[in-house]
């Protein structure tokens, strides 16, 4: 799939996403996918950022609430008009433009640190973004980044349950078929009812990658992988949350930091 049909899904998707992100319908997001980066997030306090596919600015929000001076660019003018509105209203002094991850409108060595909620893997190509994000960052600065696990998330993935409702185990289809911008449809699963009947799904072009494609090309881009991380919940958890209970069972995010060497 072409990089501008991609562009296009994301700009259909915005108003909608936003809307539901907001209201707190990106329950896995919430509960689970942000906090958990955070808590492995290095110290930023006094640092400059770049948050490559910030979407409506949730996560941009909370880099700037722990000190960093953030930038941040997104595919979708309607993520970044929302995500600029939101600054207007409660100023965190966050830059925000429109910009492909791809093709990063700035100098060599401009940032300290940059991150990518859950942006990577909706990208055609991972090695321009990856190279691009090493470009931009200054010596010794690192990429920290959140993807649908490469394993336990594979385009097609079940969740298998028994009658009760109660997670059996992780369906896992296609996991060495190359992602080419197939379309997952789907809405936040935690929406009332009523408001998923009433919007029209999320088109999503998905760009799979197997987990030693990400190694070889964090790899071959020239990081140095610093941590990884994939969250999880446990039993008491699993029971009384029961829709992240599936991530007792396997994770569905995988977390990574990088660095860009010295020299
Ligand atoms: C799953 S959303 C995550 C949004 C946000 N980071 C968050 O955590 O809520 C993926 C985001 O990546 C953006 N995106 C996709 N392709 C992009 C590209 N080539 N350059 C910049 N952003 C892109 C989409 O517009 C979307 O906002």
């Amino acid at each position: 799939m072409e990089a501008s049909e991609v562009a296009a899904c994301w700009e259909a998707n915005a108003e909608t996403w936003t809307r539901h992100a907001r209201a707190g319908y990106d329950l896995y997001r919430d509960a689970q996918n942000t906090p958990a980066f955070f808590a492995h997030l290095p110290d930023i306090d006094g640092l400059d950022g770049l948050d490559i596919g910030c979407g409506e600015g949730s996560n941009t929000r909370k880099l700037a609430e722990a000190g960093a001076s953030v930038t941040a660019i997104d595919i979708a003018p309607t993520f970044i008009r929302h995500a600029q509105e939101a600054e207007a209203a409660s100023p965190l002094g966050i830059s925000y433009r429109v910009a492909d991850g791809m093709a990063l409108p700035f100098a060599d060595a401009s940032f300290d640190f940059a991150t990518a909620f859950m942006s990577l893997m909706d990208m055609p190509h991972q090695d321009r973004v990856l190279a691009e994000a090493k470009r931009v960052l200054k010596p010794s600065g690192f990429l920290q980044f959140s993807i649908l696990h490469p394993c336990f998330a594979t385009p097609g993935r079940k969740v298998m349950r028994d009658e009760a409702g109660n997670v059996l185990g992780i369906e896992v289809r296609e996991y060495f078929r190359v992602g080419d911008g197939e379309i997952e449809s789907w809405r936040f699963g935690a929406a009332p009812a009523e408001e998923k009947a009433r919007v029209a799904p999320f088109r999503v072009p998905r760009f799979h990658r197997t987990m030693s494609d990400w190694i070889n090309l964090l790899v071959a881009t020239g990081f140095r992988i610093e941590h990884m991380h994939e969250p999880g919940v446990d039993a008491q958890t699993a029971r009384a949350v029961p829709y992240l209970a599936d991530t007792y069972v396997a994770p569905l995010f995988l977390h990574m930091r990088v660095r860009k060497p010295v020299r």
